[in-house]
């Protein structure tokens, strides 16, 4: 693996199934892992086996179908968790047990009524613990985003000494501004003995819709791992949108960060969850929202028709949209008129072109959008 390849852990089947109305039964949990594995995800996390029956059964069964990425189970740092994860994670090529704590002062303080001492060497036993199942232990810091760097340091140490092989940095809360993600990210890097045995990873919320933005800034100082959902969805405000971060690598090059996604499933795969999970995507969603490369404004539809690069940042093929939409509303031009007439048949000269604009003013004054089935009513109208 070259050093700049960032895996992708994907979590929509534990993070985004626990957002209410998501819930999933194993069949349809079955259909998105085996989209997810095709997609390229190098991390699948399935559930948290001990939460339920119903998730103990979904782990398995996808443990058992998945066949080139990673499946992962979460647990609390309590051994009856680690013990139902590695039961249901049996059947897995390669596995990974997903265990830790939370490290902040609010954490430790109101939930656990503890001390930071004391969490420490919780942390560092469950990761022993987890060790006697599994090889490969990821640990979660978790609402790692406002633990003390200092403190945090130790703890990362602590847990790479018993085994940890990725070490997660929760954002749990989604407070972080980027560089202050970005500087905690460096921190470690640069202040934890044994790091370079173990892979940091970025598991941003977007509290503040500063997830992508957090992750790809871990990235950039160092994190080679990037826990992500499909259309964001996740606790709150979502996780961290996985679509968003691939392309954001994608398009800037000199970044050089690469992922093994294969791009051109994102738009499928992004509407197969809206779909399962009963979750629209929001039209202006960034990569894979229905306007995510529809022109409507005049001035931006005469550009794209022009050259598709005036207004568009990535070729939509790339992420599995057939082609960029040329939206007919009042804010249009004749460009687009024509283009769209041209599209359904008609070839306008100047002046009738003219004509028929006016006709269409008319119309898309009185409705939202004009469909192609408008087109032929509005040329009749206008008398040509
Ligand atoms: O947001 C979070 O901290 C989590 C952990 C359980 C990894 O989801
Ligand atoms: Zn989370």
């Amino acid at each position: 693996m070259s050093t700049n390849r960032v895996e992708i852990f994907d979590t929509t089947l534990r993070d985004g199934e626990q957002v209410p109305g998501c819930k999933l039964d194993t069949p349809n949990k079955l259909i998105i892992a085996d989209r997810l594995d095709e997609l390229g995800v190098d991390v699948l996390e399935a559930g948290f086996p001990i939460s339920s029956p119903g998730d103990f059964k979904s782990v398995e069964a996808i443990a058992k179908l998945v066949k080139n990425a990673r499946v992962c189970g979460l647990t609390r740092a309590v051994e009856k968790d680690i013990e139902v994860a590695a039961e249901a994670l049996k059947p897995a090529k390669r596995s990974r047990i997903h265990t830790g704590i939370g490290t902040s002062d609010s954490h430790i303080r109101y939930k656990f009524k503890s001390n930071q001492d004391a969490i420490l060497e919780r942390a560092v036993a469950a990761v022993r613990y987890a060790k006697r199942f599994v090889e490969d232990i990821e640990f979660y810091a978790e609402d790692a985003g406002r633990t003390d760097n200092v403190y945090l340091a130790r703890v990362c140490e602590a847990v790479i000494q018993a085994g940890a092989t990725v070490l997660n940095i929760p954002d749990t809360t989604g407070y972080c501004l980027p560089e202050e993600y970005g500087a905690k990210i460096k921190f470690l890097k640069e202040n934890v003995k044994g790091i370079d045995k173990a892979t940091l990873s970025c598991h941003c919320h977007n509290d503040l819709g500063l997830a992508t933005a957090n992750s790809i800034a871990g990235a950039v100082n160092g994190a080679r791992q990037i826990e992500c959902t499909i259309n964001g969805i996740g606790e709150r405000a979502g996780n961290t949108s996985l679509e968003e971060v691939v392309m954001i690598m994608r398009q800037h090059p000199h970044l050089n960060l690469h992922t093994n996604i294969n791009t051109r499933l994102l738009f499928d795969t992004s509407r197969l969850v809206s779909d399962k999970m009963g979750m629209p995507v929001q039209p202006n969603k960034a990569i894979v929202g229905a306007n995510a490369f529809a022109h409507s404004s005049g001035i931006h539809q005469d550009g794209v028709i022009k050259n598709r690069e005036t207004y568009e940042i990535m070729d939509p093929h790339d992420v599995g949209v057939t082609e960029s939409a040329i939206v007919l509303t009042a804010r249009s031009g004749r460009a687009a008129l024509a283009y769209r007439a041209k599209n359904i048949g008609y070839e306008l000269d100047k002046l009738q072109l003219d004509r028929v604009y006016e006709q269409f003013l008319q119309f898309a004054d009185r409705q939202k959008e004009i469909k192609d089935e408008d087109i032929p009513k509005i040329i009749k109208a206008s008398g040509i």
